[in-house]
């Protein structure tokens, strides 16, 4: 694993090939669970979805030294993003990972937090999920939730969760759950928005394979215009940004 950046705000760490990242992964996600469970009793997480990360939670639930280390009850799971789709759906970010992970481990049920995405109105399945978040974190009115982690996915558009570039919900800054009309998908997706991803404690990107690779130099090097990226926007206030890429899809860094 080369450290290619190491800072209070912003790490980029570069494995050799897509195993070496999950391996490296699973032990970064493993270390900043461990952690919250120790200093607060709990730990309040976001799952990525997409495809990169089944690796990772298929690497999650088999091995044995990570499984017992885990301290599943005191896990709450929650999700970055959603499809638009009932949660046995192929494209279901829950399904994904309830298959890869959750389904393996000892995690009880009332900590996992799925969004509600299988209901015909995306702002009522958004509103939901906001108030399944506020109550998880027994929030006031206009506070927001402060994840231990949000793992997140980047899109060969610079896009991350479902936060695409030129949608409404970048402009979003009071909600903590919307929904997002993406006209390149056609589709209705369900986000985090950026206030709430801004306010975690840890964010981590997991990105592999060259066809990020262009995605992922203009949103670490870019110029201003890169700056507007989606996945550019995220920089937790107070927190710190871990990228764990692969060689693959830093060969554009320079
Ligand atoms: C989703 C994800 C999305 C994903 C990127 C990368 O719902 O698809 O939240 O942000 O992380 O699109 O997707 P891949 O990992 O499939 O390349």
């Amino acid at each position: 694993m080369l450290e290619l950046e190491s800072g209070p705000a912003r790490d980029i760490r570069i494995a050799g090939d897509a195993d070496e990242l999950v391996r490296e992964t699973a032990q970064l996600f493993a270390d900043v669970v461990r952690a919250a469970a120790q200093a607060r009793g709990c730990c309040r997480i976001a799952l990525a979805g997409g495809a990169t990360p089944r690796g990772l939670y298929r690497h999650l639930a088999s091995e044995a030294e990570l499984r017992l280390r885990l301290p599943w009850e005191q896990l709450q799971v929650f999700w970055g993003d959603e499809r638009q789709v009932a949660p046995d759906h192929a494209d279901s970010n829950y399904r994904m990972a309830r298959d890869a992970l959750l389904a393996q481990v000892p995690l009880p049920a009332a900590n996992i937090h799925r969004i509600p995405a299988e209901l015909p109105d995306a702002d009522r399945a958004a509103r939901r999920y906001e108030a399944a978040i506020r109550q998880a974190f027994a929030l006031g009115t206009g506070a927001l939730p402060r994840f231990d982690l949000i793992l997140l996915g980047l899109g060969a558009d610079g896009h991350t969760a479902s936060l695409f570039p030129g949608t409404a919900a970048l402009a979003e800054t009071q909600r903590l759950a919307v929904a997002n009309r993406v006209n390149q998908l056609d589709a209705w997706r369900i986000t985090l928005t950026l206030p709430v991803i801004n306010c975690a404690r840890t964010v981590v990107f997991l990105v592999s394979g060259a066809d990020k690779a262009a995605a992922l130099a203009r949103v670490l090097e870019g110029t201003d215009e890169a700056a507007t990226l989606p996945a550019a926007r995220v920089r937790p206030r107070g927190g710190r940004v871990i990228w764990m890429v692969d060689a693959a899809a830093a060969s554009a860094l320079a």
